[in-house]
């Protein structure tokens, strides 16, 4: 290695690159440079707009002036705004001291686990997971526990299997629900099960990454464990954002809601890196938060109607399996049986990278392999897109699998 290749990657960063997902979408955008038809099932964000009065929120941002630094970790008036949301949606009395906003849930969950982990400390990660998880859990020096958690479970963490998977170690259990990639959802019963578990071990912390909260096509509201077992609340910190539910990927703001000393030591950490999020981003936040909701539930309609299309016809592609999720936007389907074909050997196809790569090149529809979320033998796919994309995207995947199954 030359000098400045070595000098430009240090330790800490050995076997970390650029997320996968993030990688497979330059890929796809590159490929469509060339080719107009390609579809990109592949990235994690609602293809929606940004609602207009949260649009005009922030334009007035900036015509107001708003545009200086703000409080390090989030405006007064953005933190009375998430203390309203919680109480509303979640009943959950937070206060002021008990939020910390930061440049969207990303770096709100790069923050509490830079600012708790020492060397050797455990993270549970019920798995498939956002391997984003894995990731930062390493950078900020800890170790990543990944528990397998199989289809058949609907992709959920058992009691049993946190039980076992407790050690003198551990310091949070990393919960995510609705889930990215699997869509699997706990619900009251399964946090309560868990919690049963957590009370026999009082060092131990709960993150809720509650991101995909407003995705959820169950008939039973959300649960979280921090509503759910008031007696855990102390230890739990919520991760949630406006990302997902207002279509606000770009404008980057996230919270946390948790006990005081937990708030200040992440703002130590925000502090020396960012600094504050965007102070107009906060104020269109405010917006979306305190304005009409009705765009959440005509939203999730339509993700639940895209989810239907896209797990049905998924599911007509031979040798395809692909199990209905109770929420967030993503279609995780079995590729195992389909791998496992002689006609795909034969043409190298053997893994779901190989596989992600034949539909990019040859069919022109991004998807992301289930190896970057722990599953290898699985592809995610996001419905995050139109009808018509959905269809034709299914309709070349049939095709190129029946081409592969030829000969
Ligand atoms: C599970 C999960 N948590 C957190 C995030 C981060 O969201 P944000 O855009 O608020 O950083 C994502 C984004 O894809 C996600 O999938």
């Amino acid at each position: 290695m030359d000098r400045w290749a070595e000098f430009s990657r240090s330790a800490k960063l050995i076997g970390i690159g650029v997320s996968e997902i993030i990688r497979i979408g330059a890929e796809a955008r590159k490929l469509a440079e060339t080719h107009q038809d390609v579809i990109s099932l592949s990235a994690g964000e609602p293809d929606f707009p940004t609602p207009d009065n949260v649009k005009l929120a922030g334009i007035n941002a900036i015509l107001t002036n708003q545009t200086r630094y703000t409080a390090l970790d989030g405006t007064a008036e953005l933190k009375a705004a998430i203390r309203r949301k919680l109480k509303r949606e979640n009943g959950l009395d937070y206060a002021a001291n008990e939020i910390s906003i930061g440049a969207g849930a990303k770096q709100v969950l790069f923050n509490i686990l830079m600012a708790t982990l020492d060397p050797g400390d455990e993270v549970i990660v019920p798995s498939p997971c956002w391997t984003t998880y894995l990731d930062m859990i390493r950078l900020a020096g800890g170790t990543a526990t990944m528990v397998p958690c199989s289809a058949d479970a609907g992709f959920r963490l058992s009691p049993k299997q946190l039980a076992a998977a407790l050690t003198s170690r551990t310091r949070w259990l990393l919960l995510n629900s609705p889930s990215n990639p699997t869509g699997a959802v706990y619900g009251t019963a399964h946090l309560a099960a868990l919690a049963e578990v957590l009370r026999t071990a009082p060092g131990v912390g709960v993150i809720s990454d509650d991101i995909y909260e407003h995705v959820l096509y169950d008939s039973a509201p959300f649960a979280t464990m921090a509503a759910i077992c008031p007696d855990i609340k102390p230890r739990v910190v919520i991760v949630n954002g406006v990302s997902k539910a207002y279509s606000m990927t770009g404008w980057r703001v996230g919270y946390a809601a948790a006990a005081p000393d937990i708030i200040a030591t992440m703002a130590v950490v925000q502090s020396q890196s960012s600094s504050n999020p965007c102070s107009i981003s906060q104020v269109a936040a405010i917006e979306a938060l305190d304005g009409p909701q009705d765009i959440i539930t005509e939203r999730r309609d339509a993700f639940r109607r895209r989810r239907d299309r896209i797990v049905a016809g998924l599911n007509a592609i031979p040798h395809v399996h692909c199990l209905l999720p109770d929420g967030a936007f993503y279609a995780f389907a079995d590729m195992r049986t389909l791998l496992a074909r002689p006609e795909l050997k034969r043409k190298d196809i053997a893994d779901d990278t190989a596989l992600c790569r034949y539909f990019l090149h040859e069919c022109h529809v991004a998807s992301v392999p289930g190896f970057c979320f722990g599953e290898p033998g699985y592809l995610r796919l996001s419905y995050a897109a139109s009808d018509r994309m959905i269809d034709d995207a299914l309709e070349r995947m049939k095709a190129g699998v029946e081409r592969l199954l030829k000969y």
